[in-house]
């Protein structure tokens, strides 16, 4: 079982020439990929692992008029109490123009985030993006507590054993 916050249907906001867009399958999953490997959490990300995690996810998509994937993000949420944001990424080519900002921006005005009072993102040195956004350092780290698994390939359902490996951060 694929568990999942879905909306009824994918929204679209355009800001400019860029088209942010909660659509799936929308998503250049190769591409996406590819911009993941290239960043410090996701080196080794497996395809299977990427489309599950976009499966189960409320993902976003931002795109240049070409239509093509230049930036992505993804939160993992209960609609409700509850929101993890992970895997902000810009393509490089199109960074320190406030794009990664505007990206954000959006996630937080999504209509059907409007309850959440609960944000947890975890950032090796992009702070500046999201402090403005009133993400701060953890108040009390030692309240929390992390489990990761050894590093093992991505197994699906079918395969018979369990999901490798839910709780790398990035
Ligand atoms: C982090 C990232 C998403 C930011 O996207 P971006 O489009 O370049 O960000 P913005 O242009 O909106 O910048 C927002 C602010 O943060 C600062 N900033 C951006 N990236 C930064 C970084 N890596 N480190 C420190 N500060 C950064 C900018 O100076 C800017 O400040 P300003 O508005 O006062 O000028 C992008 O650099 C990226 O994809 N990096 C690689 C992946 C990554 O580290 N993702 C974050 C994981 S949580």
């Amino acid at each position: 079982m694929v568990l999942q916050f879905r909306e009824t249907q994918p929204s679209e906001w355009r800001h400019g020439s860029f088209v942010v867009s909660t659509d799936r399958e929308r998503l250049d999953v190769p591409k996406l990929l590819a911009m993941l490997r290239d960043t410090y959490w996701a080196s080794d990300l497996e395809h299977e692992r990427l489309v599950q995690a976009i499966e189960a996810s409320l993902t976003f998509g931002l795109y240049a008029d070409s239509g093509s994937l230049v930036g992505f993000c993804r939160v993992i949420t209960d609609g409700a109490m509850f929101a993890y944001l992970r895997d902000v990424i810009i393509d490089a080519a199109y960074r320190r123009q406030g794009l990664g900002s505007l990206l954000t921006d959006t996630v937080l005005h999504h209509p059907a985030l409007a309850n959440v009072h609960y944000w947890l993102l975890a950032t090796r040195d992009a702070h500046d993006v999201y402090k403005k956004f009133g993400f701060k350092p953890l108040e009390n780290p030692g309240l929390y507590m992390v489990r990761r698994t050894t590093e093992t390939p991505f197994q699906t359902a079918d395969s018979g054993s369990p999901a490798a490996d839910p709780t790398r951060h990035g």
